[in-house]
């Protein structure tokens, strides 16, 4: 049985993941989700799998180097999915700090403990460990025009301090591959949008602002594009370069699903207002008007579009889920969670919607 160290599985992301592998690989496998639950961390994301007796939660700091080594030493550890990630381009504009201490110290960190858990005494790792940095395409930097897209081989060129940090991070992992031959993949996906996404990013945050009858802010012109990839399907590529990829490279993930933002906004209000019945009366504002224009994102990138070539044909994975079916399926959970919604949307977030859109 394959013990999986999962870093930062109660956020969007990772908690996707983890319902994907138990459904995948059933008792097959052993999960042990690292997670210091910030704001974005939520235990009630996986609150169907808590008590899976091949589920452990452990509360701890990717920083923490001996609580990390601890459960390094306490578990035979075969693979490790890094997730855990401060990974909000807003806040990361507002306060960069926590972005470096936590992206890239706190991967230093997992690199240390896994190293030091996995090296034999001639430098070589043991058989069949394999540790995956789960990063993202927009260390990349930003493409102006259409028909250019990012490869593995596309020179970094990150601009927000969030990229810039999953930039560095993903450079001291490639610096562990170069020089100790440590068995790492990277994976830099696409923007993800799915079931559990925090609302602070795009698509929860204008779904969850319709159905309440409040602004829906779009920065700048509305054109900034993004390559929408539904988050089953990024889980499902994690799984399968760790299981399939040639270690030690890096394997860009993306669906080819370029779209405006003024258009993911318009697709969301549309879905809703079809979803309302006539007797809801929310009907009644769910239409264009919520939409408004506010100032610019500092440094905003324009475009992001990724290349999918190299894991398709080294890999043979393919994005299952369709936009059109993806989004739906995304409003509809949204819609029949909306006591999720409630619970991460009071407190604390409300004092940063606040601030973040006055
Ligand atoms: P998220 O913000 O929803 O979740 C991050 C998780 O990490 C939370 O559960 C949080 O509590 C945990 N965490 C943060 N700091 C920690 C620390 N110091 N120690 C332990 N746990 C900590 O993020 P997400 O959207 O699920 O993204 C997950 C990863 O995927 C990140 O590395 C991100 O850069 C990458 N990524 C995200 C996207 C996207 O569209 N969301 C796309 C490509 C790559
Ligand atoms: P986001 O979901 O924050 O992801 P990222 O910046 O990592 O791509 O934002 C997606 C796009 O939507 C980005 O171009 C910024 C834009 N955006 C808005 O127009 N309004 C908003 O309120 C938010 C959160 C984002």
């Amino acid at each position: 049985m394959r013990t999986y160290l999962v870093t930062g599985g109660s956020g969007f992301i990772g908690s996707n993941y983890i319902h994907y592998m138990f459904d995948r690989y059933k008792d097959e496998i052993r999960i042990i989700n690292v997670d210091v639950l910030t704001y974005a961390g939520n235990p009630e994301n996986l609150k169907d799998i808590e008590n899976n007796e091949n589920y452990t939660f452990i509360k701890a700091d990717i920083c923490d180097r001996d609580a990390i080594e601890e459960i390094f030493a306490k578990n035979e550890i075969d693979r490790v999915v890094h997730f855990a990630a401060e990974s909000h381009v807003d806040r990361s504009i507002r306060n960069p700090e926590v972005f470096v201490q936590t992206n890239v110290l706190g991967t230093l960190v997992m690199l240390n403990c896994a190293k030091k858990a996995w090296e034999l005494e001639d430098g070589s790792f043991r058989e069949g460990k394999r540790f995956l940095h789960v990063s993202t395409d927009e260390v990349y930097g930003s493409l102006e025009e259409e028909g250019t897209y990012f490869y593995e081989t596309t020179p970094y060129d990150p601009h927000s301090p969030y990229s810039a940090s999953k930039a560095s991070s993903d450079l001291v992992v490639k610096s562990y591959i170069d020089t100790y031959h440590f068995p790492a993949f990277i994976t830099n996906c696409s923007n993800n949008y799915g079931a559990y996404q925090f609302p602070e990013k795009l698509i929860p945050l204008i779904i969850n602002n319709t159905l309440q009858g409040k602004k829906l802010p779009v920065y700048g012109d509305g054109k900034n594009v993004r390559d929408w990839l539904y988050v089953m399907d990024h889980a499902k590529a994690i799984d399968m370069v760790m299981e399939k990829g040639r270690i030690g490279e890096k394997y860009n993930v993306g669906g080819h699903n370029e779209r405006q933002n003024i258009e993911i906004v318009k697709t969301i209000i549309h879905t809703i207002a079809e979803m309302l019945p006539d007797s809801d009366p929310r009907k009644a504002h769910v239409n264009e008007e919520l939409i408004t224009y506010v100032a610019d994102r500092k440094g905003h990138d324009r475009r992001y579009a990724i290349a999918p070539d190299k894991i398709r044909s080294e890999i043979g994975w393919e994005p299952e889920t369709k936009f059109e079916d993806g989004i739906k399926m995304t409003i509809k959970w949204y819609f029949e969670h909306q006591e999720w919604m409630q619970h991460v949307t009071s407190g604390a977030y409300q004092k940063y919607y606040e601030e973040m859109y006055r």
